[in-house]
């Protein structure tokens, strides 16, 4: 048996979905945030606007990072003790999605914290705030997840907290925030969403539905990802949209694979977006995977479906997108990484690596990381 779960309330889609904010009826609401950006493009206003009009006190709390911190989630987690809102309203990327997640958690639950969470059983919590997460950029598709991402700054270290409790009741997937995404973001979360649904589709603990929600995110995002790039058109950021939170239900009730492991290693030390890193990891990864007979039929199967080697469209959409091809020219300093290849190899053989289709061997991690370091080809 396996339960799957797609989303918990609703998630709402189209031209116009942050109307639904109207119809949820909070008392109190926080919004939660970024920087600047989601100021200066007027959502933030509107949001409040909508929540408002709904009859709602509407607070807001901003400044969440990439790569959210424990300290950020702390912060937050003060706000929300103060203002005690009933409704929680993430908005943003996925950095401010996953700290709000946490922030609720904790408000939620104050016998959590971080020196306990990891540790604690939170399989059947359910949260008595309700959570909207409203995403502006189309790649982490945490809208929909189960999984908050936070990087414990003086470790260097990024970690997932796990729960269907920290699933958003409601996702609200707004064209109009992806539209003003600039190019470089588009690019970088658009690969993380690639990344997700080629992990799902390849992870040996799926099943017909996230097989085929993963099948279709990739497809779609091979055929919509570079002209969101190039163009910024409506129809292609609002594909991009939902294809993303498609590879998300994927990926929250399957699994993903040495990609998010070795890019959460490499996030944490350098401080590096999740999607740049998850985007020079990829293509290393199918190169290492395709040994396995199931994974290289799958892989088959799709390159028949995409009208050429799916490998090499990845490799090609990676240039193309002017990604870098290696961590060394993505910026890493080689001394660096040589100072610290122990601690990203021991931090590489965790999280999503435990669950990549094949059992990678620490022989073999050590060969692969300089494989991405050097942009060498993975012949082992
Ligand atoms: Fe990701």
């Amino acid at each position: 048996m396996k339960k799957l779960v797609l989303t918990k309330e609703a998630f709402v889609i189209g031209e116009n979905a942050l109307d639904y904010l109207k119809e949820m009826n909070a008392e109190r609401a926080v919004i939660v945030t970024g920087g600047k950006s989601m100021f200066s493009t007027g959502v933030i206003d509107k949001v409040t606007e909508l929540l408002e009009e709904g009859g709602a006190e509407v607070f807001v709390y901003s400044g969440v990072s990439k790569n959210p911190t424990v300290t950020q989630v702390e912060e937050g987690l003060s706000v929300l003790r103060e203002k005690k809102p009933d409704m929680v309203v993430a908005v943003g990327g996925g950095s401010p999605l996953d700290a709000a997640k946490v922030m609720t958690l904790f408000y939620d639950f104050p016998e959590f914290d971080f020196s306990n969470v990891l540790q604690a059983d939170l399989s059947n919590l359910k949260l008595k705030t309700k959570f909207v997460a409203i995403p502006s950029t189309s790649g982490t598709a945490s809208e929909v997840t189960h999984v908050g991402v936070i990087t414990y700054e003086k470790e260097e270290y990024k970690f997932a907290i796990r729960s269907e409790a920290i699933r958003p009741d409601v996702a609200i997937l707004d064209p109009a925030l992806p539209q003003t995404l600039p190019c470089k973001i588009a690019a970088e979360t658009g690969m993380d969403a690639l990344t997700h649904a080629l992990e799902a589709y390849i992870n040996k603990t799926g099943n017909d539905f996230t097989y085929a929600l993963a099948k279709e995110a990739a497809e779609g995002i091979l055929e919509w990802l570079p002209v969101s790039v190039k163009t910024g058109s409506k129809e292609s950021r609002e594909k991009m949209h939902n294809f993303s939170c498609m590879a998300g239900m994927a990926f929250s009730n399957s699994g993903l694979g040495m990609v998010h492991g070795v890019s959460h290693a490499f996030g944490g030390k350098y401080n590096l977006a999740h999607g740049l890193a998850n985007a020079i990891v990829l293509p290393y990864s199918m190169d290492y995977n395709k040994k396995d007979k199931e994974v290289r039929e799958k892989y088959e199967k799709l390159s028949r479906i995409l009208g050429g080697d799916v490998i090499e469209k990845v490799k090609a959409l990676q240039k193309e997108l002017g990604i870098a091809s290696c961590m060394k020219e993505a910026g890493v300093d080689e001394e660096s990484y040589k100072a610290d290849f122990d601690f990203l190899l021991e931090n590489s053989m965790k999280g999503s690596t435990a669950v990549n289709p094949i059992p990678v061997p620490v022989s073999d991690m050590e060969k692969f990381l300089d494989c991405i370091y050097y942009g060498k080809k993975v012949e082992f």
